[in-house]
Parts: structure tokens; C-alpha cells; sequence
């Protein structure tokens, strides 16, 4: 397995085609957009740089990874003979059975469909395809250069192969896979996003502030980053629709997403990506700043 086609370059998508042309394989990187394409090259380029100057990778490695990429705005073009797809596009459920149903048609019958949702069936994506053995959730974590995990996630259909392959593969760009099944959330967001929900739950209602509960979470339990930070740096709206997920998909009320990440999702407070969520993002500086209207 050595040519590898990512569909979608945001943040996942450019992630992981930073990993792997940094491990080595040729990558194909797909956008709609030719911008997008050159933002994420651009992306790309830095945090590699960032990397030399840390020592982490050498400079030939950095010229070698840019070397390993192309870009393409054309599905069937930018696939080619490709042996593994990993579609990382917006998590919109009707966009991606539109994308595993085109790939499909066009991709090498041997190849592997994968596809990095966070939350969304594997096995519905799996069933608009003709190979839902060869079909299966690669899962990376943001950012995609720095964090270990994968989780590889089996729909109903796909084969004990597929997954060796796909376990095997991610060892190789130096991750550790978890192999986990298809149900609602998978295993990591199953777990982060009721932590996350109970965060803001705990704002919503009073019990204390963004930056004493953002600091119960780092300095009591070693996360990095504290819930409410996390939510801003993974986006609100995701972290809203992937609680939809988990509510829906168990029917159970614990699930039920905080009337407050409702409604800032609503106002298009977003967190990071749009500049403002529970923090403050336009200062420009580095130091958190608690967003005005949770200021106490
Ligand atoms: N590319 C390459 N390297 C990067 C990078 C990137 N995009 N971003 C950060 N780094 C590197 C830095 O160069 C630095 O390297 P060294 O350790 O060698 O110095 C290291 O990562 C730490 O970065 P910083 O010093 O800039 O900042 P930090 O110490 O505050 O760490 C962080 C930043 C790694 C993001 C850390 O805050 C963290 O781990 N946060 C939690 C992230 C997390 O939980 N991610 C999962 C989100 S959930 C998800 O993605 C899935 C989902 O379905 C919702």
C-alpha cells in the first residue's frame, strides 16, 4: 500500500495528508476548492517547519513529505489507482453517502474506503457502496500531527482484513489504533462530548466560571487543554451535532445537548474557527481570553 487519496483538506483532511506524506506515501489531497487546496498546502508546509525547528523531523523529511503530495480538485482524477481514500469533508451525512457513492464507482475495486467522521454510521456509509467489507472509519484526533490516537472503527460489513490493514497501516505513520465497533459516538466522542456537555452545563447553571472550570479539568486531571477550551478548538457546532448523534442514535435524555451550546451554535458563535465561543479569539495574542458575556 503506497498511494493514498484524502478527500477534503480543513483541518483533518490536511492533517492527514501531512502524516502520511511525512511517513512516506504518495498522497493525492481533494478539494472543491483550488483555495482550499492551496491554504492547505500552505498548512501543511508550516506546521512541517514547525517540526524541523523542534527537531522532531529533519529538513530532508520536510522536503521529502511536500515532495510525496499533489493536489487535485477532481474526485475521480485526484483517487487514480489509489489504495487507500480516506474522505475527511464535512461532517454532513448527505455529502459523504454522495461521496463513498462516487468514489465507489470510480476508485480501484481492491481499494479501501475510509472515512474520518466523528460520529456518523460506518455502516450507513458502507451500505451506498458495493464493498461495505472494504469500507471502515479511520478516526484521527486534532491536531493529526501530534496526537497518537486512531480509532479505527468496524461497521457492521467490514472484513477482519480490511481492519488488519487498516490497524497495520496506522502503526506505521507511528499512531496507536484502537479498534473499536459502530455505534453512536464510537468510543471517543461517546466519552468526550457528555464531558464536554456536563462542562457547559455546569456555566450554563452558575455552579462557577469558563476559566475555574476550564482549570478544574487542567490542573486536577492533567488534560491539556480544559473542557470549554476543547470545545471552542474542536468547533461548538461540531460538538452540537455529534451530542445530536449520541442523543438520537441511544434515545437516551443524559445525551440531551445544554440549551447554551444550542444557542451559541444558533448565534454562530462557533469557537475558534469563527473567533469567538467561550473564549476570545481576535486579540491576536496567545493568552486565553474569557469570551465578554462570561466574564465575571
Ligand atoms: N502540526 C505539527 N505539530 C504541532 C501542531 C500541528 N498542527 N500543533 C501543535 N504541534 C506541536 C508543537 O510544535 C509542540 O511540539 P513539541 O512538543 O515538540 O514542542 C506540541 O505540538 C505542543 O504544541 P504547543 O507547544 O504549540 O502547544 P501546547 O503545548 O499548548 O499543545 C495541543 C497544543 C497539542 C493542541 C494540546 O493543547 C492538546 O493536546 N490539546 C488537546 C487536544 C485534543 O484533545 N484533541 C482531540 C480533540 S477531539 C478530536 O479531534 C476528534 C473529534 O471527533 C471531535
Amino acid at each position: 500500500m503506497n498511494n493514498i487519496a484524502v478527500i477534503g483538506s480543513g483541518t483533518m483532511g490536511n492533517g492527514i495528508a501531512h502524516v502520511f506524506a511525512q511517513y512516506g506515501y504518495k498522497v493525492s489531497l481533494i478539494d472543491i476548492s483550488e483555495d482550499a487546496l492551496k491554504k492547505a498546502v500552505a498548512t501543511i508546509d508550516k506546521n512541517l517547519a514547525r517540526q524541523v525547528e523542534k527537531g522532531s523531523i529533519t529538513a530532508d523529511v520536510k522536503q521529502k513529505a511536500l515532495a510525496n503530495l499533489t493536489t487535485s480538485t477532481s474526485v475521480k482524477e485526484g483517487i487514480g489507482q489509489a489504495d487507500l481514500i480516506v474522505e475527511a469533508a464535512t461532517e454532513n451525512i448527505d455529502l459523504k453517502l454522495k461521496i463513498f457513492k462516487d468514489m465507489d464507482e470510480v476508485a480501484n475495486p481492491a481499494a479501501i474506503l475510509a472515512t474520518n467522521t466523528s460520529s456518523i454510521s460506518i455502516t450507513k456509509i458502507a451500505s451506498v457502496t458495493n464493498r461495505p467489507a472494504q469500507v471502515i472509519g479511520m478516526h484521527f484526533m486534532n491536531p493529526v500531527p501530534v496526537m497518537k490516537l486512531v480509532e479505527v472503527i468496524r461497521g457492521y460489513a467490514t472484513s477482519d482484513e480490511t481492519t488488519k490493514t487498516v490497524m497495520e497501516l496506522s502503526k506505521k505513520l507511528e499512531k496507536i489504533p484502537v479498534e473499536v465497533n459502530d455505534y453512536p459516538g464510537f468510543v471517543a466522542n461517546r466519552i468526550l462530548m457528555p464531558m464536554i456537555n456536563e462542562a457547559i452545563y455546569s456555566l450554563y447553571e452558575g455552579v462557577a466560571g469558563v476559566s475555574e472550570i476550564d482549570n478544574v479539568m487542567k490542573l486536577g486531571m492533567a488534560h491539556p487543554m480544559g473542557p470549554l477550551q476543547l470545545a471552542d478548538f474542536i468547533g461548538l457546532d461540531v460538538c452540537l451535532s455529534i451530542l445530536r448523534v449520541l442523543h438520537d442514535g441511544f434515545g437516551n435524555p443524559k445525551y440531551a445537548p445544554c440549551p447554551l451550546l444550542v444557542n451559541m451554535v444558533q448565534a454562530g458563535h462557533k469557537g475558534v474557527k469563527s473567533g469567538n465561543g467561550f473564549y476570545q479569539y481576535k486579540t491576536g495574542s496567545k493568552e486565553l481570553v474569557v469570551a465578554d458575556r462570561f466574564k465575571r
